[in-house]
Formats: structure tokens, sequence, C-alpha cells
């Protein structure tokens, strides 16, 4: 039996200090209590309790190489004992920005921020200077983000107090308290996946979208990939109308492959938001697109600010991970499927001799793991019907046997898990399945 007192002690201490004892709101749904790391190497990581775990949590999927990375770390090492941040130019930028331009396909140009929500902030602002129009379509299930302009819709097992629907009035709910309702008066909810919701939304407010944004595959909610033909509509639909198309690749970016999903499906985005694996655990994000887009800030008509932008540590990070993720053609992303394949296959044979009904939706080194009575999964809707409890309780009971992954079901599988590691995790699985019956 493990015990987590180390931890237990440690969240009351930062209870008195820290708001809500975590520094980022989902953390707080780990059960039994969120957990507090000592060390982490590869694919392990080890809580001050003394216990270790194989971690599908990758710290919320930036982790694509594993934990602490030697060559990682060690470009990183080197370039802050020559600065960490100046303030002024360095190669490190320029370098980044043009690898950037060669691996990501919409590419011309880009701009460095230190998250996934500053780079939304930026397309968004983009989209609107480029087209002088203010409104913004999204869809629910999606996480773009939890800026004031665009947080709504995302109930998710761990994020218990945002909104999943829209108000009686019509009107875009906040997604927390605090959030002016005035924030969101320019965005358009819609259902995704529904080529028809999307066409009439567009007959609606013609000549009134500055963008529709869209993460390419609906990690945040079910990992659901788009049905055939939907992404090419929306692109086709949004360029008729002058419509700039952003697809947040926050989580695909570089996950699934080094184009991302928009290398992967074959759409070409105005603008692509980057982050998390982009960095292997840095703070590092970027926003990537059409040079009329990008232009706006060349010319000064729209601002992108941040004090640590494009800091050394930052560029050092990515140019390293991306330089991994790029060698022996790849080799890492075949190494991540054929594990994650191996990991969904084994799940889902666990799922049929323990009789429990679930659904796993997975696209490469990604997947939603949900218990849920049908048999698909495809839209916003159906994932909402999910037994979010179960899963919960799935997640603490995979903690006892040794493997970390996240309340709500999302797993993300690094390069650095041998097939060692998924046996072991089919092993603790088989377990912990068969306790839930
Ligand atoms: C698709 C997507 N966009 C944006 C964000 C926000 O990124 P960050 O947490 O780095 O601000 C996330 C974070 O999970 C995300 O999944």
């Amino acid at each position: 039996m493990r015990t987590y007192e180390l931890s237990k002690n440690g969240y009351d201490r930062s209870k008195r200090y820290l708001a809500g004892g975590v520094a980022s709101s989902l953390r707080a749904a780990m059960k039994p209590v969120p957990l507090f790391a000592e060390s982490a190497q590869g694919a392990v990581v080890r809580d001050v309790d003394g216990n270790a775990y194989i971690d599908y949590l990758l710290g919320y999927g930036p982790l694509i190489l594993g934990h602490a990375y030697g060559p990682v770390n060690e470009k990183v090492y080197a370039a802050m004992q020559r600065g960490i941040t100046y303030g002024l130019q360095h190669q490190g930028e320029i370098e980044l920005a043009k690898l950037l331009t060669e691996v990501l396909p919409c590419a011309d140009k880009v701009a460095l921020s230190g998250s996934g929500t500053e780079a939304v902030m930026l397309a968004l602002r983009l989209a609107r200077a480029y087209t002088g129009r203010s409104k913004i379509i999204r869809f629910h299930g999606h996480y773009h983000g939890w800026s004031d302009s665009i947080y709504t819709s995302f109930p998710s097992a761990d994020m218990p107090s945002a909104s999943a629907s829209a108000t009686a009035s019509g009107a875009v709910p906040p997604g927390t308290a605090g959030q002016s309702e005035l924030s969101l008066r320019d965005v358009v909810l819609l259902p995704w996946n529904d080529q028809a919701a999307l066409e009439a939304a567009l007959a609606e407010h013609e000549g009134e979208i500055a963008a529709v944004i869209s993460e390419p595959v609906m990690c945040n909610s079910g990992c659901i990939v788009p049905r055939p033909g939907y992404l090419e509509f929306m692109r086709e639909a949004t360029a008729k109308r002058g419509i700039v198309l952003i697809l947040d690749e926050v989580i695909t970016g570089f996950r699934l492959g080094l184009g991302g999903a928009h290398g992967r499906f074959g759409i070409k985005p105005d603008l692509v938001t980057v982050g998390k694996a982009m960095g292997g655990g840095f703070a590092v994000s970027g926003v990537a697109g059409r040079a009329e887009l990008m232009a706006l800030i060349d010319d000064g008509t729209v601002s992108h600010l941040g004090t640590l932008n494009g800091n050394c540590v930052a560029t050092a990070a990515a140019l390293a991970t991306i330089g991994e993720l790029a060698k022996d053609d790849g080799a890492a992303y075949d190494k991540m499927e054929k594990n994650a394949s191996k990991l969904t296959a084994g799940l889902r044979t666990l799922l049929g001799k323990h009789g429990i009904r679930g659904v796993i939706n997975e696209i490469g080194p990604v997947f939603h793991f949900i218990f849920t009575e049908q048999t698909v999964v495809e839209d916003f809707a159906s994932f909402n019907l999910r037994d979010s409890a179960k899963y919960a309780l799935f997640a603490e009971r995979m903690l006892e046997a040794g493997v970390l992954v996240r309340p709500n079901g999302l797993w993300y599988v690094s390069a650095a898990h041998e097939d060692a590691d998924i046996d072991a995790t089919l092993e603790a699985a088989d377990r912990v399945l068969g306790g839930l019956r």
C-alpha cells in the first residue's frame, strides 16, 4: 500500500501560502492528493513519499522527450552560461523562427511568446486587425487558454467550475467568475464536427467574423478527430469569406509530427498556434502563419509584447527539442506511435476482458480514455455522456498501481516510454479494471 503522507502534508502547507494550494487550477483535481514531485527522469516521476510512477501526464503535454532529457538540458545549460535573457536580439531567436518556417507548412513568419494562452491572444488580435471585424467563432469543448476573450465551455472532470453551455439569452457564458461577460460578446460558440452548424453561423454572421479558431483534433474533449472533409470545409468556407482560420495546435503541434496536425492533414490555416511539446517542458510558444497577417506586427499595426519573449533558455530548449524530434527521419515519432498503439490496443482488450464499457480515441501519441455506454464518441455531446467519476476513480487506483494519468482521461506518450513501460502499464490497468468491474 502506497502512502502519500508527505504529499498530504505538503498540500496542507502549500494551501496556507499558495492560492488554491496549486499553481494551476487543474492540478487540484488529483486524487487522493495533488502529488508533490521529488524528481523525474525519462518516463518515470518520483514523489516525495518515495513512490515511483510511469508518467502519462507528462506535465500536461510538453514533455514529449520525457523528463530531464539530457541532450536538451545540455543545450539549455550551455545557453544559460551565456546569459538567460537580454531583452536584446540574439541568434537563437532567428534560428528558431527560421526553423519554424521550415517545419510548419503554413508558416511564412513567426512570433514567439511564453505560453499557449498568449499565442492564442496574439492570433485573435492579428485576425481582428487584419479583417477589421470583431466576431470569433469557436467550438464547444475546445480549450484555447484562459484569457478573458476566449475562455468558456471547457467542462472537464478536472475543471468543475467551467461552464458547459450557452445561457438562456444565447450569450456565451464566462468560464470563470471574475471574467467580464462583455469579453465574450464577440464569441460565437458552435458544436464542432458539425458542418451544417458552421455553414449556418457563417451565413448568419456574414461580414462580421474575423476568425474561426479550432483545435484540429478536439484533444481537450475526447481526442476526437475531424470527420472526413470537415477541416477542408472549414478551410474553404473561411477563405471564401476572407475569414482568418486559426488552428490551435498547442497540443497537436510537434506531437503529431514536425508539421503538426495541419501538416498531417494537409490543411493550410492562415495562422497556427504552437506551444507545449515545442519547448519540451520549457516556457515557449509561437504564432506562425501567412506573411500578410504577420506583416501587421512588422509595421507596428499590432502590438506583440512580452518581457521574456524569445529568451535564450526558451529558444535553446525549442531548438534542441525540435532537433531531437527531427533526428533519424523522425524515429521518435515512430516509437511513440508504436507504443501508443500497443497501449490503446491493450487497454481495449482489457475493457473487453473485464466487461467494462469504454471508448479510446487516439491520434498518434495522444489519446483520450473514457468510460461510457456508447461505442462511438465523435462529438462533444456524446463525449459529455461519459462517466467521469468512474474515470477519476480509475486514475486514483492507477496511481496506487504506479501509473500517473490525468484524472480527465487524456494520456500522452513520450519518446522516453519503452516497451517494458507499456507492458507494466497494461499489467497495472488489468488489476485496476478488474477491481472496478
Ligand atoms: C489547445 C490549447 N490551446 C491553448 C492552451 C493554453 O496553453 P497554456 O496552458 O500554455 O497557456 C492549451 C493548454 O492546454 C491547449 O490545450
